[in-house]
Protein backbone atom coordinates (compact mmCIF):
# COMPACT_ATOMS: atom_id res chain seq x y z
CA UNK A 1 0.00 0.00 0.00
CA UNK A 2 2.97 2.27 0.99
CA UNK A 3 4.30 1.58 -2.31
CA UNK A 4 1.08 1.92 -4.41
CA UNK A 5 0.34 5.46 -2.53
CA UNK A 6 4.11 6.46 -3.32
CA UNK A 7 4.32 5.65 -6.65
CA UNK A 8 0.84 7.70 -7.22
CA UNK A 9 2.47 10.21 -5.06
CA UNK A 10 4.97 10.21 -8.33
CA UNK A 11 2.67 9.66 -10.88
CA UNK A 12 0.71 13.39 -9.78
CA UNK A 13 4.02 15.15 -9.24
CA UNK A 14 5.01 14.30 -12.53
CA UNK A 15 1.52 14.83 -14.18
CA UNK A 16 1.18 18.42 -11.67
CA UNK A 17 3.93 19.53 -11.85
CA UNK A 18 6.53 18.41 -15.10
CA UNK A 19 3.74 17.45 -17.60
CA UNK A 20 2.24 20.76 -17.62
CA UNK A 21 5.37 21.49 -19.16
CA UNK A 22 6.12 18.22 -21.16
CA UNK A 23 2.73 16.70 -22.72
CA UNK A 24 2.59 18.02 -26.07
CA UNK A 25 4.57 21.34 -26.09
CA UNK A 26 6.64 20.18 -29.22
CA UNK A 27 8.30 22.09 -31.94
CA UNK A 28 10.20 21.32 -35.40
CA UNK A 29 13.47 22.36 -36.33
CA UNK A 30 12.60 25.27 -38.93
CA UNK A 31 15.72 25.39 -39.54
CA UNK A 32 16.02 23.07 -43.07
CA UNK A 33 12.72 24.98 -44.96
CA UNK A 34 9.55 23.36 -45.85
CA UNK A 35 10.96 20.98 -47.98
CA UNK A 36 12.08 22.53 -51.54
CA UNK A 37 15.12 21.89 -49.69
CA UNK A 38 16.75 19.21 -49.97
CA UNK A 39 20.35 18.58 -51.67
CA UNK A 40 20.03 20.00 -54.29
CA UNK A 41 22.31 19.15 -56.71
CA UNK A 42 21.34 15.27 -57.01
CA UNK A 43 17.67 15.99 -58.17
CA UNK A 44 17.97 18.24 -61.42
CA UNK A 45 15.23 19.83 -62.69
CA UNK A 46 13.62 21.15 -59.51
CA UNK A 47 14.94 24.66 -59.66
CA UNK A 48 17.12 23.90 -56.61
CA UNK A 49 20.28 25.68 -56.68
CA UNK A 50 22.02 24.86 -53.73
CA UNK A 51 24.92 22.87 -53.60
CA UNK A 52 24.40 19.73 -51.68
CA UNK A 53 25.86 20.36 -48.39
CA UNK A 54 24.11 23.94 -48.18
CA UNK A 55 22.56 24.80 -45.25
CA UNK A 56 19.69 26.73 -45.19
CA UNK A 57 20.05 30.41 -45.12
CA UNK A 58 18.65 32.12 -41.71
CA UNK A 59 16.27 33.78 -44.01
CA UNK A 60 14.47 30.19 -45.09
CA UNK A 61 13.80 28.43 -41.92
CA UNK A 62 10.88 27.35 -40.97
CA UNK A 63 9.71 25.20 -43.80
CA UNK A 64 11.88 21.91 -43.06
CA UNK A 65 10.42 18.31 -42.77
CA UNK A 66 12.55 17.74 -39.85
CA UNK A 67 11.84 16.93 -36.32
CA UNK A 68 14.10 17.90 -34.12
CA UNK A 69 15.25 17.93 -30.77
CA UNK A 70 16.62 20.61 -29.16
CA UNK A 71 15.37 22.27 -26.58
CA UNK A 72 14.84 25.81 -26.80
CA UNK A 73 13.81 28.21 -24.14
CA UNK A 74 10.30 29.72 -25.06
CA UNK A 75 10.43 32.88 -27.33
CA UNK A 76 13.94 31.55 -28.52
CA UNK A 77 12.55 28.56 -30.92
CA UNK A 78 12.35 28.83 -34.69
CA UNK A 79 15.34 31.17 -34.94
CA UNK A 80 16.60 29.10 -37.60
CA UNK A 81 20.23 27.97 -35.96
CA UNK A 82 18.00 25.11 -33.79
CA UNK A 83 16.72 22.05 -34.85
CA UNK A 84 13.89 22.89 -32.54
CA UNK A 85 12.52 20.55 -29.96
CA UNK A 86 9.88 21.34 -27.54
CA UNK A 87 8.56 24.66 -27.15
CA UNK A 88 7.96 25.22 -23.67
CA UNK A 89 4.92 25.96 -22.60
CA UNK A 90 4.57 28.50 -19.45
CA UNK A 91 7.11 26.34 -17.71
CA UNK A 92 10.39 28.59 -18.16
CA UNK A 93 13.66 27.17 -18.72
CA UNK A 94 12.93 23.33 -18.50
CA UNK A 95 10.54 24.12 -21.53
CA UNK A 96 10.06 21.77 -23.79
CA UNK A 97 8.40 19.13 -22.29
CA UNK A 98 6.82 17.67 -25.40
CA UNK A 99 17.29 -10.00 -53.55
CA UNK A 100 21.29 -20.10 -62.55
CA UNK A 101 23.30 -21.10 -64.70
CA UNK A 102 20.88 -22.48 -67.61
CA UNK A 103 24.05 -22.78 -69.82
CA UNK A 104 25.47 -20.78 -72.47
CA UNK A 105 24.39 -21.74 -76.09
CA UNK A 106 27.66 -20.43 -77.70
CA UNK A 107 28.38 -19.60 -81.46
CA UNK A 108 28.12 -23.22 -83.14
CA UNK A 109 30.50 -21.87 -86.39
CA UNK A 110 30.81 -23.80 -89.34
CA UNK A 111 30.46 -27.54 -89.27
CA UNK A 112 32.37 -30.12 -92.00
CA UNK A 113 30.83 -33.85 -92.83
CA UNK A 114 27.53 -34.56 -92.33
CA UNK A 115 28.18 -37.18 -89.36
CA UNK A 116 30.08 -34.09 -87.88
CA UNK A 117 27.02 -32.22 -88.44
CA UNK A 118 24.96 -35.08 -86.65
CA UNK A 119 27.87 -35.47 -83.81
CA UNK A 120 27.29 -31.87 -83.91
CA UNK A 121 23.72 -31.38 -83.65
CA UNK A 122 23.56 -34.09 -80.90
CA UNK A 123 26.08 -32.74 -79.19
CA UNK A 124 24.00 -29.22 -79.32
CA UNK A 125 20.90 -31.15 -78.23
CA UNK A 126 21.97 -32.49 -75.34
CA UNK A 127 23.64 -29.37 -74.71
CA UNK A 128 20.40 -27.61 -75.00
CA UNK A 129 18.49 -30.24 -73.10
CA UNK A 130 21.11 -29.90 -69.79
CA UNK A 131 20.37 -26.56 -70.03
CA UNK A 132 16.47 -26.91 -70.59
CA UNK A 133 17.00 -29.17 -67.16
CA UNK A 134 19.14 -26.22 -65.25
CA UNK A 135 16.88 -23.80 -66.22
CA UNK A 136 14.28 -25.75 -65.09
CA UNK A 137 15.43 -26.46 -61.63
CA UNK A 138 16.66 -22.71 -61.34
CA UNK A 139 13.35 -22.00 -61.77
CA UNK A 140 12.04 -23.77 -59.76
CA UNK A 141 14.63 -22.85 -57.18
CA UNK A 142 13.64 -19.96 -57.72
CA UNK A 143 9.98 -20.09 -57.30
CA UNK A 144 10.83 -21.95 -54.00
CA UNK A 145 13.08 -18.86 -52.58
CA UNK A 146 10.37 -16.42 -53.68
CA UNK A 147 7.59 -18.56 -52.28
CA UNK A 148 9.98 -18.56 -48.75
CA UNK A 149 10.48 -15.35 -49.02
CA UNK A 150 6.52 -14.38 -49.21
CA UNK A 151 5.44 -16.17 -46.27
CA UNK A 152 8.65 -14.57 -44.64
CA UNK A 153 7.08 -10.90 -45.41
CA UNK A 154 3.80 -12.43 -44.49
CA UNK A 155 4.69 -13.51 -41.43
CA UNK A 156 6.16 -10.00 -40.84
CA UNK A 157 3.33 -7.97 -41.72
CA UNK A 158 1.02 -9.79 -39.53
CA UNK A 159 -0.69 -12.18 -42.25
CA UNK A 160 -2.21 -9.22 -43.70
CA UNK A 161 -2.21 -10.79 -47.28
CA UNK A 162 0.21 -10.60 -50.06
CA UNK A 163 2.91 -8.32 -49.55
CA UNK A 164 1.77 -6.25 -53.06
CA UNK A 165 -1.97 -6.10 -52.41
CA UNK A 166 -2.94 -2.76 -52.22
CA UNK A 167 -6.41 -3.38 -50.71
CA UNK A 168 -4.35 -4.21 -47.43
CA UNK A 169 -2.56 -1.00 -47.33
CA UNK A 170 -1.62 -0.46 -43.98
CA UNK A 171 -3.04 2.72 -43.49
CA UNK A 172 -0.37 4.70 -42.10
CA UNK A 173 1.16 7.34 -44.26
CA UNK A 174 4.75 8.33 -44.06
CA UNK A 175 6.70 11.25 -44.58
CA UNK A 176 9.54 10.98 -47.67
CA UNK A 177 11.73 13.62 -46.82
CA UNK A 178 14.57 14.50 -49.10
CA UNK A 179 17.30 16.26 -47.50
CA UNK A 180 19.85 13.58 -48.22
CA UNK A 181 22.41 13.14 -51.13
CA UNK A 182 22.17 9.29 -50.94
CA UNK A 183 19.20 8.33 -51.69
CA UNK A 184 17.06 5.66 -54.18
CA UNK A 185 15.71 6.33 -57.10
CA UNK A 186 11.77 7.19 -56.78
CA UNK A 187 10.80 4.39 -58.66
CA UNK A 188 13.08 1.98 -55.96
CA UNK A 189 10.86 4.17 -53.41
CA UNK A 190 7.76 2.97 -55.29
CA UNK A 191 8.36 -0.29 -55.03
CA UNK A 192 9.45 -0.49 -51.73
CA UNK A 193 6.41 1.41 -50.31
CA UNK A 194 4.31 -1.26 -51.85
CA UNK A 195 6.48 -4.58 -51.12
CA UNK A 196 5.32 -2.51 -47.55
CA UNK A 197 1.82 -1.51 -47.94
CA UNK A 198 2.59 2.01 -47.56
CA UNK A 199 -0.02 3.59 -49.50
CA UNK A 200 -0.05 7.42 -48.38
CA UNK A 201 2.89 9.58 -48.84
CA UNK A 202 3.29 13.44 -47.13
CA UNK A 203 6.44 15.01 -49.30
CA UNK A 204 7.66 18.72 -48.55
CA UNK A 205 7.23 19.90 -51.56
CA UNK A 206 6.18 18.19 -55.27
CA UNK A 207 8.73 16.98 -56.57
CA UNK A 208 7.72 15.95 -60.26
CA UNK A 209 9.94 12.87 -60.08
CA UNK A 210 8.23 11.27 -57.32
CA UNK A 211 5.32 12.13 -58.23
CA UNK A 212 5.54 11.03 -62.09
CA UNK A 213 7.54 7.22 -60.28
CA UNK A 214 4.02 6.84 -58.78
CA UNK A 215 1.73 7.55 -61.10
CA UNK A 216 -1.11 4.73 -61.28
CA UNK A 217 0.35 3.47 -57.80
CA UNK A 218 -2.58 4.02 -56.16
CA UNK A 219 -0.40 5.97 -53.99
CA UNK A 220 -2.23 8.95 -52.04
CA UNK A 221 0.17 12.44 -52.06
CA UNK A 222 0.03 15.08 -49.46
CA UNK A 223 2.13 17.87 -51.31
CA UNK A 224 3.90 21.17 -50.16
CA UNK A 225 4.52 24.90 -50.66
CA UNK A 226 7.42 25.45 -49.08
CA UNK A 227 7.61 28.34 -46.41
CA UNK A 228 9.37 30.40 -48.86
CA UNK A 229 6.61 30.46 -51.31
CA UNK A 230 4.09 31.59 -49.19
CA UNK A 231 3.93 35.39 -50.11
CA UNK A 232 4.04 34.34 -53.87
CA UNK A 233 0.47 32.16 -53.34
CA UNK A 234 -1.25 34.67 -51.87
CA UNK A 235 -1.40 36.31 -55.53
CA UNK A 236 -4.73 34.50 -57.38
CA UNK A 237 -2.21 34.16 -60.78
CA UNK A 238 0.95 32.52 -59.15
CA UNK A 239 -1.60 30.32 -56.85
CA UNK A 240 -3.02 29.09 -59.97
CA UNK A 241 -0.15 28.55 -61.77
CA UNK A 242 1.44 26.59 -58.91
CA UNK A 243 -1.18 24.17 -59.07
CA UNK A 244 -0.90 24.56 -62.93
CA UNK A 245 2.87 23.52 -62.77
CA UNK A 246 2.81 20.84 -59.81
CA UNK A 247 -0.68 19.29 -59.29
CA UNK A 248 -2.72 19.09 -62.56
CA UNK A 249 -0.23 17.44 -64.67
CA UNK A 250 0.08 14.47 -62.08
CA UNK A 251 -3.90 14.08 -62.37
CA UNK A 252 -5.23 11.72 -61.96
CA UNK A 253 -2.62 9.24 -62.02
CA UNK A 254 -0.81 10.47 -59.25
CA UNK A 255 -3.63 10.77 -56.15
CA UNK A 256 -2.73 13.98 -55.33
CA UNK A 257 -5.15 14.55 -51.99
CA UNK A 258 -3.99 17.40 -50.39
CA UNK A 259 -1.97 20.59 -50.32
CA UNK A 260 -0.15 22.21 -47.38
CA UNK A 261 1.11 25.40 -47.45
CA UNK A 262 3.94 25.81 -45.34
CA UNK A 263 5.10 24.29 -42.82
CA UNK A 264 5.25 24.91 -38.62
CA UNK A 265 4.98 28.69 -39.78
CA UNK A 266 4.21 29.38 -36.32
CA UNK A 267 7.34 28.48 -34.65
CA UNK A 268 9.20 31.13 -36.45
CA UNK A 269 9.39 34.91 -35.72
CA UNK A 270 8.48 35.45 -39.27
CA UNK A 271 5.29 37.33 -38.65
CA UNK A 272 5.32 38.17 -42.72
CA UNK A 273 4.58 34.65 -43.11
CA UNK A 274 2.24 34.29 -40.10
CA UNK A 275 -0.21 36.91 -41.98
CA UNK A 276 0.50 35.60 -45.28
CA UNK A 277 -0.50 31.65 -44.06
CA UNK A 278 -4.26 31.87 -44.01
CA UNK A 279 -4.56 34.30 -47.40
CA UNK A 280 -2.04 31.97 -48.96
CA UNK A 281 -4.01 28.59 -48.10
CA UNK A 282 -7.48 30.70 -49.08
CA UNK A 283 -6.17 31.82 -52.64
CA UNK A 284 -4.75 28.06 -52.86
CA UNK A 285 -8.37 27.24 -52.38
CA UNK A 286 -10.33 29.29 -54.51
CA UNK A 287 -7.77 28.40 -57.49
CA UNK A 288 -8.46 24.70 -56.74
CA UNK A 289 -11.94 25.42 -56.89
CA UNK A 290 -11.92 27.43 -59.95
CA UNK A 291 -9.19 24.22 -61.86
CA UNK A 292 -12.71 22.25 -60.74
CA UNK A 293 -10.55 20.74 -57.94
CA UNK A 294 -12.26 21.32 -54.94
CA UNK A 295 -13.11 18.58 -52.52
CA UNK A 296 -10.66 16.08 -54.38
CA UNK A 297 -7.80 18.08 -52.90
CA UNK A 298 -7.44 19.73 -49.44
CA UNK A 299 -5.24 22.36 -48.29
CA UNK A 300 -3.73 22.45 -45.22
CA UNK A 301 -1.42 23.60 -42.63
CA UNK A 302 1.14 22.02 -40.69
CA UNK A 303 1.96 22.91 -36.96
CA UNK A 304 4.32 22.32 -34.42
CA UNK A 305 2.71 21.60 -31.18
CA UNK A 306 4.48 24.75 -29.59
CA UNK A 307 1.52 26.54 -30.88
CA UNK A 308 -0.21 25.31 -27.91
CA UNK A 309 -0.12 27.69 -24.26
CA UNK A 310 -1.23 25.04 -22.94
CA UNK A 311 -1.43 20.68 -23.21
CA UNK A 312 -2.02 19.19 -19.92
CA UNK A 313 -4.67 18.14 -18.90
CA UNK A 314 -5.84 17.49 -22.47
CA UNK A 315 -9.29 18.62 -21.87
CA UNK A 316 -7.40 22.46 -20.77
CA UNK A 317 -5.58 22.14 -24.36
CA UNK A 318 -5.44 26.10 -25.34
CA UNK A 319 -3.65 27.88 -28.36
CA UNK A 320 -1.36 30.25 -27.61
CA UNK A 321 -2.69 33.64 -27.29
CA UNK A 322 -0.31 35.57 -29.17
CA UNK A 323 -1.57 33.38 -32.31
CA UNK A 324 -5.10 33.79 -31.79
CA UNK A 325 -5.14 36.55 -34.20
CA UNK A 326 -4.00 33.83 -36.70
CA UNK A 327 -5.46 30.24 -35.54
CA UNK A 328 -9.25 31.44 -34.72
CA UNK A 329 -9.70 32.59 -38.31
CA UNK A 330 -7.42 29.49 -39.49
CA UNK A 331 -9.80 27.07 -37.58
CA UNK A 332 -12.81 28.79 -39.26
CA UNK A 333 -11.09 28.16 -42.76
CA UNK A 334 -10.68 24.43 -41.72
CA UNK A 335 -14.15 23.95 -40.76
CA UNK A 336 -15.77 25.74 -43.72
CA UNK A 337 -13.41 24.02 -46.44
CA UNK A 338 -14.03 20.74 -44.42
CA UNK A 339 -9.75 20.23 -44.62
CA UNK A 340 -8.13 18.62 -41.57
CA UNK A 341 -5.70 20.52 -38.79
CA UNK A 342 -2.54 19.09 -39.00
CA UNK A 343 -0.11 18.85 -36.17
CA UNK A 344 3.26 17.19 -36.18
CA UNK A 345 4.01 15.87 -32.55
CA UNK A 346 7.19 14.38 -31.14
CA UNK A 347 6.72 12.80 -27.53
CA UNK A 348 10.60 12.07 -27.84
CA UNK A 349 11.05 15.20 -27.02
CA UNK A 350 9.45 15.21 -23.97
CA UNK A 351 10.95 12.33 -22.79
CA UNK A 352 14.43 13.55 -24.19
CA UNK A 353 14.47 16.79 -22.36
CA UNK A 354 13.37 15.12 -19.11
CA UNK A 355 14.31 11.22 -18.82
CA UNK A 356 13.92 10.87 -14.96
CA UNK A 357 10.28 12.68 -15.11
CA UNK A 358 8.95 11.19 -18.00
CA UNK A 359 7.94 7.85 -17.58
CA UNK A 360 9.51 5.96 -21.11
CA UNK A 361 6.79 3.29 -21.26
CA UNK A 362 4.31 6.41 -21.49
CA UNK A 363 5.61 7.62 -24.06
CA UNK A 364 6.75 4.24 -26.14
CA UNK A 365 2.90 3.30 -25.64
CA UNK A 366 4.01 0.32 -23.33
CA UNK A 367 1.91 -0.61 -20.46
CA UNK A 368 2.00 2.00 -18.17
CA UNK A 369 -0.57 3.37 -15.68
CA UNK A 370 -1.09 6.48 -17.46
CA UNK A 371 -1.93 10.14 -16.91
CA UNK A 372 -5.42 10.97 -15.73
CA UNK A 373 -7.11 13.89 -16.84
CA UNK A 374 -8.72 15.50 -13.62
CA UNK A 375 -11.42 17.07 -15.35
CA UNK A 376 -12.78 14.69 -18.25
CA UNK A 377 -11.69 11.61 -15.62
CA UNK A 378 -10.23 10.01 -18.97
CA UNK A 379 -6.75 7.81 -18.73
CA UNK A 380 -4.26 8.37 -21.04
CA UNK A 381 -2.12 5.63 -21.32
CA UNK A 382 0.59 7.54 -23.87
CA UNK A 383 1.52 10.87 -24.45
CA UNK A 384 0.87 11.12 -28.27
CA UNK A 385 -2.91 10.76 -27.30
CA UNK A 386 -2.50 13.85 -24.74
CA UNK A 387 -1.05 15.59 -27.18
CA UNK A 388 -3.97 15.10 -30.08
CA UNK A 389 -6.54 15.50 -26.94
CA UNK A 390 -5.18 18.94 -26.59
CA UNK A 391 -4.94 20.30 -29.63
CA UNK A 392 -8.71 18.81 -30.05
CA UNK A 393 -9.39 21.37 -26.78
CA UNK A 394 -8.10 24.53 -28.19
CA UNK A 395 -9.66 23.70 -31.25
CA UNK A 396 -13.06 23.48 -29.74
CA UNK A 397 -11.95 26.31 -27.36
CA UNK A 398 -12.00 28.47 -30.82
CA UNK A 399 -15.79 27.21 -31.12
CA UNK A 400 -15.11 24.33 -33.49
CA UNK A 401 -16.13 20.54 -33.12
CA UNK A 402 -16.61 20.29 -36.82
CA UNK A 403 -12.57 20.07 -37.89
CA UNK A 404 -10.87 16.83 -38.38
CA UNK A 405 -6.72 16.30 -36.62
CA UNK A 406 -4.28 14.54 -38.00
CA UNK A 407 -0.49 13.85 -37.31
CA UNK A 408 0.98 15.03 -40.31
CA UNK A 409 4.08 14.04 -38.28
CA UNK A 410 5.25 11.19 -35.45
CA UNK A 411 8.29 9.38 -34.81
CA UNK A 412 11.43 8.28 -32.70
CA UNK A 413 14.74 8.64 -33.50
CA UNK A 414 17.08 5.59 -33.58
CA UNK A 415 20.15 7.20 -33.10
CA UNK A 416 21.59 10.43 -31.32
CA UNK A 417 24.20 12.29 -29.73
CA UNK A 418 25.18 11.56 -26.18
CA UNK A 419 23.08 13.77 -25.10
CA UNK A 420 20.25 12.75 -26.98
CA UNK A 421 18.58 10.05 -24.31
CA UNK A 422 16.56 7.55 -25.40
CA UNK A 423 17.17 7.78 -29.18
CA UNK A 424 18.19 3.94 -29.85
CA UNK A 425 16.68 1.49 -32.00
CA UNK A 426 14.95 -0.52 -29.76
CA UNK A 427 13.36 2.62 -28.78
CA UNK A 428 12.39 3.52 -32.16
CA UNK A 429 11.39 0.12 -33.12
CA UNK A 430 8.91 0.22 -30.14
CA UNK A 431 7.40 3.29 -30.58
CA UNK A 432 6.97 3.41 -34.45
CA UNK A 433 5.76 -0.42 -34.16
CA UNK A 434 3.00 0.69 -31.16
CA UNK A 435 1.88 3.19 -33.06
CA UNK A 436 1.51 0.42 -36.51
CA UNK A 437 -0.76 -1.53 -34.12
CA UNK A 438 -2.64 1.13 -33.06
CA UNK A 439 -3.30 2.48 -36.58
CA UNK A 440 -4.34 -1.16 -36.90
CA UNK A 441 -6.75 -1.81 -34.44
CA UNK A 442 -8.42 1.87 -35.82
CA UNK A 443 -7.66 3.36 -31.87
CA UNK A 444 -8.89 6.47 -31.28
CA UNK A 445 -7.76 8.41 -28.48
CA UNK A 446 -10.00 9.14 -25.09
CA UNK A 447 -11.60 12.26 -25.99
CA UNK A 448 -12.35 11.03 -29.83
CA UNK A 449 -12.65 6.93 -29.35
CA UNK A 450 -14.54 6.69 -32.60
CA UNK A 451 -12.25 8.55 -34.72
CA UNK A 452 -9.07 6.23 -35.52
CA UNK A 453 -6.03 8.24 -35.67
CA UNK A 454 -4.70 9.09 -38.33
CA UNK A 455 -0.34 9.48 -38.79
CA UNK A 456 2.05 10.17 -40.82
CA UNK A 457 5.30 8.66 -39.50
CA UNK A 458 8.60 10.46 -40.08
CA UNK A 459 10.42 9.74 -41.51
CA UNK A 460 10.43 6.75 -44.61
CA UNK A 461 14.81 7.28 -44.96
CA UNK A 462 17.30 8.50 -42.59
CA UNK A 463 18.57 11.94 -44.23
CA UNK A 464 22.19 12.64 -44.07
CA UNK A 465 22.28 16.53 -45.08
CA UNK A 466 19.69 17.56 -42.42
CA UNK A 467 21.76 19.61 -39.52
CA UNK A 468 21.27 19.62 -36.14
CA UNK A 469 21.63 17.09 -33.39
CA UNK A 470 22.43 13.34 -34.79
CA UNK A 471 18.91 12.38 -34.02
CA UNK A 472 17.91 14.71 -37.39
CA UNK A 473 19.47 12.09 -39.38
CA UNK A 474 18.13 9.15 -37.77
CA UNK A 475 14.52 9.23 -37.93
CA UNK A 476 14.35 7.05 -41.07
CA UNK A 477 12.50 3.41 -40.99
CA UNK A 478 14.67 2.72 -43.93
CA UNK A 479 18.01 3.01 -44.94
CA UNK A 480 19.17 4.70 -48.00
CA UNK A 481 19.87 1.40 -49.46
CA UNK A 482 16.53 0.22 -48.48
CA UNK A 483 17.34 -1.68 -45.80
CA UNK A 484 15.15 -1.88 -42.82
CA UNK A 485 16.62 0.50 -40.08
CA UNK A 486 14.94 -2.01 -37.49
CA UNK A 487 12.02 -4.46 -37.78
CA UNK A 488 8.46 -3.07 -37.07
CA UNK A 489 6.85 -5.58 -38.65
CA UNK A 490 6.66 -4.06 -42.16
CA UNK A 491 9.56 -6.06 -43.84
CA UNK A 492 11.27 -4.31 -46.67
CA UNK A 493 12.90 -7.55 -47.23
CA UNK A 494 11.06 -8.04 -51.02
CA UNK A 495 13.09 -5.12 -52.63
CA UNK A 496 16.55 -6.28 -51.62
CA UNK A 497 15.64 -9.60 -53.23
CA UNK A 498 13.66 -8.02 -56.03
CA UNK A 499 16.36 -5.90 -57.26
CA UNK A 500 18.81 -8.51 -56.81
CA UNK A 501 16.97 -10.85 -59.03
CA UNK A 502 16.47 -7.93 -62.10
CA UNK A 503 20.33 -7.48 -61.58
CA UNK A 504 20.78 -11.14 -62.08
CA UNK A 505 18.56 -11.20 -65.33
CA UNK A 506 20.01 -8.42 -66.47
CA UNK A 507 23.49 -9.15 -66.04
CA UNK A 508 22.74 -12.50 -67.96
CA UNK A 509 21.09 -10.47 -70.69
CA UNK A 510 24.06 -8.86 -71.11
CA UNK A 511 26.63 -11.81 -71.75
C1 LIG B 1 11.15 36.53 -31.77
O1 LIG B 1 10.75 37.88 -31.62
C2 LIG B 1 10.76 38.33 -30.28
C3 LIG B 1 10.21 39.72 -30.27
O2 LIG B 1 10.83 40.49 -31.28
C4 LIG B 1 12.20 38.23 -29.73
O3 LIG B 1 12.23 38.63 -28.41
C5 LIG B 1 12.67 36.80 -29.83
O4 LIG B 1 14.00 36.69 -29.43
C6 LIG B 1 12.54 36.30 -31.24
N1 LIG B 1 12.85 34.89 -31.29
C7 LIG B 1 13.57 34.35 -32.26
C8 LIG B 1 13.77 32.86 -32.21
O5 LIG B 1 14.10 35.01 -33.16
C1 LIG C 1 5.59 32.60 -57.80
O1 LIG C 1 4.90 31.40 -58.14
C2 LIG C 1 4.86 31.12 -59.54
C3 LIG C 1 3.98 29.88 -59.70
O2 LIG C 1 4.57 28.75 -59.13
C4 LIG C 1 6.27 30.94 -60.06
O3 LIG C 1 6.23 30.68 -61.48
C5 LIG C 1 7.09 32.18 -59.75
O4 LIG C 1 8.44 31.96 -60.16
C6 LIG C 1 7.04 32.51 -58.26
N1 LIG C 1 7.69 33.77 -58.01
C7 LIG C 1 8.59 33.86 -57.08
C8 LIG C 1 9.12 35.25 -56.91
O5 LIG C 1 8.95 32.94 -56.37
C1 LIG D 1 -10.21 16.36 -46.87
O1 LIG D 1 -10.21 16.46 -45.46
C2 LIG D 1 -11.40 15.97 -44.86
C3 LIG D 1 -11.29 16.29 -43.40
O2 LIG D 1 -10.16 15.68 -42.82
C4 LIG D 1 -11.52 14.48 -45.15
O3 LIG D 1 -12.72 13.99 -44.60
C5 LIG D 1 -11.52 14.26 -46.64
O4 LIG D 1 -11.53 12.87 -46.92
C6 LIG D 1 -10.28 14.91 -47.26
N1 LIG D 1 -10.35 14.82 -48.71
C7 LIG D 1 -9.42 14.15 -49.41
C8 LIG D 1 -9.57 14.20 -50.92
O5 LIG D 1 -8.50 13.54 -48.89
Amino acid sequence: MVGMVGMVGIVWIVGMVRMVGIVGVVAKDESEGGGVERSGNSVPGRGLNEPPSVIEPPGNVGNGDEPTGVIEPHGNVGNGDEPTGIIGNEVEGNGNVGMVKPGIVGNVGNVGTVGAKRRHAARLTSMLEQDRVTMKMTMNQLRGAMAWWNSKIRLLIGGVGGSFDQTHSLGVGINYGQIANNLPSPSRVAALLQSVSISRVKLYDADPNVLTAFSNSDVEFIVGVGNENILNMTNPTNAQSWIQQNVVPHLPGTKITCITVGNEVFSNNDTQAMSNLLPAMQTIYNALDSLGLKGQVNVSTAHSLNILANSFPPSSGLFRQDLTQYIQPLVDFHSQTKSPFLINAYPFFAYKSNPNDVPLDYVLFQPNPGQIDPVTNLNYDNMLYAQIDAAYSAIEAMGHTDVELKISETGWPSMGDSDEVGATPENARIYNGNILQRIKDKQGTPMKPSVPIDVFVFALFNEDLKRGPASERNYGLFYPNCQPVYNIGLGGYLPLIASAYKTQVRDRTHQ
